[in-house]
């Protein structure tokens, strides 16, 4: 297994260049599944959840071709079941049933097990299945869908911890094919859903309401080819951006979309950073003496769980006593041992980390257990004193293309070890 040692101390300045939505392009490549015609995907990043879609998408019998961030799936006849062996690796492979569902009238994927951020439910994604007329059942660790006919119903899609994201995007898969119209309430709002969204829309849905709390699907009897370049990572840009904060440096992000980001630039703005916004460029300056915060976790537009463990790291090396409450994933925690081995002064009570900053933290042999904990050891490590190793690197490109080379050309020492 790859690990990556942070030479810790080294200033960042310069230019990082964004890559496109993780969380947009799965379920917009996904989506490809819904038409017999060809779709072509531009700014599709390199990362390996990205593959395993690619490889679930062609294991159910579409034709895939990719080349430098462009993917083109032509998904003719379709396999309805997606087999454990792939589907195991990424949660958001249940992305496939909304399509499959809509296109073929059933569906048999893989459950998708827990994972350290906490229990990753579907009963949302069934609620709205179930509501277009689809029965579900689970049978030997698989979730089978089938249907007669989708009808278009109205569903509310709101669980314990807010709206589902991915639910979401399923629901408004399956209706995009559904007779007459389907009205999701507490739709969530992540600008990946209107992403999918429009890519729909694009193929010839016809849908309204993507970006808030109501989203109306009207069904269509059938979607075509279309063209589509997903949105920049908000999350990627995000931790970049924290990056920059972490050691006070001069960061420009190109490519980026400002607005997506606006409640973490208020958070840094708040702690005292300064930040400039321009059309698609980001540029963060370091402030002598930042502020500690109090932050909790919310569906967009509030500040987002995958950028809680950066800021977690970040917070760490802020002098003063910053609270942030996750209520999104309550578990999501599991940055905090391993930022604790490195020095940092944390508690934990429930779901809120108390972080009282200190001064300086230090190297250390360090696990990465998930995607955005992984990011946060990289964070606390550009600053940390000596040189921080982070094991099970694979968690971190799963969601972040080159995070060492585009942390290394903004100054920072990063090696990767092969294994
Ligand atoms: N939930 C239910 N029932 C469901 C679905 C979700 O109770 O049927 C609960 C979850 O347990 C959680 C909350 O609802 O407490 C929100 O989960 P959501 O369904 O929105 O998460 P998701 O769609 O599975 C996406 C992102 C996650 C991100 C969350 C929240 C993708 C591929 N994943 O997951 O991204 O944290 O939304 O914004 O889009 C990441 O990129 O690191 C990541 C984990």
């Amino acid at each position: 297994m790859d690990k990556i040692l942070v030479h810790g101390g080294h200033p960042l300045n310069g230019t990082v260049r964004v890559s496109g939505s993780k969380n947009s392009a799965l379920p917009i490549l996904a989506a490809a599944l819904l038409t017999k015609e060809p779709c072509v995907i531009a700014n599709v990043p390199d990362l390996s959840d990205i593959n395993y879609m690619l490889q679930i998408l062609s294991h159910l019998g579409a034709h895939v071709e990719r080349a430098s961030g462009v993917v083109r799936i032509e998904a003719g006849k379709l396999k309805t079941a997606a087999p454990y062996d792939i589907v195991r690796k990424m949660r958001a492979s249940v992305c496939v049933l909304g399509p499959l569902l809509g296109r073929e009238k059933e569906a048999s994927v893989s459950l998708p097990g827990g994972c350290v951020i906490g229990d990753r439910p579907i009963d949302l994604h069934l609620k709205g299945f179930e509501a277009l007329g689809a029965v579900s059942r689970i049978e030997h660790g698989n979730v089978k869908l089938f249907a007669n006919e989708l009808r278009g119903a109205t569903v509310n899609l709101r669980g314990k911890q807010g709206p589902t994201v991915l639910g979401t995007d399923n629901v408004m898969m399956a209706a995009a094919l559904a007779e007459g119209t389907t009205v999701i309430e507490s739709a969530a709002a992540e600008p990946e859903v209107v992403d999918l969204a429009n890519f729909l829309n694009k193929m010839g849905a016809k849908i309204e309401g993507a970006g808030t709390r109501r989203i109306v699907v009207h069904g269509v009897a059938e979607l075509h080819g279309a063209e589509h370049e997903v949105i920049p990572d908000r999350i990627e840009a995000g931790t970049y951006l924290v990056a920059g904060a972490i050691m006070g440096g001069d960061v420009l992000l190109r490519r980026v979309d400002p607005s997506h980001l606006g409640s973490l630039i208020d958070a840094l703005n708040l702690s005292g950073y300064e930040i400039e916004a321009k059309a698609d460029t980001l540029r963060i300056k370091g402030h002598p003496s930042p502020k500690p915060l109090q932050l909790t976790t919310e569906p967009y537009p509030g500040f987002p769980t995958d950028m809680q463990a950066q800021m977690c790291a970040l917070l760490a090396q802020t002098e003063g006593i910053s609270v942030i409450s996750e209520t999104i994933f309550p578990q999501r925690f599991m940055h905090v041992s391993e930022l604790k081995r490195m020095g940092a002064d944390i508690s934990l009570d429930g779901h809120t980390a108390i972080i009282k900053g200190v001064a300086k933290m230090s190297g250390a042999p360090v696990m990465a257990s998930d995607l955005r904990a992984s990011a946060a050891l990289v964070l606390a490590g550009l600053r940390a004193e000596g040189v921080t190793e982070v094991n099970r690197v694979y968690h971190i490109d799963r969601g972040y293309e080159s995070i060492d080379d585009k942390l290394n050309q903004l100054g920072a020492r990063i090696e990767r070890m092969k294994a």
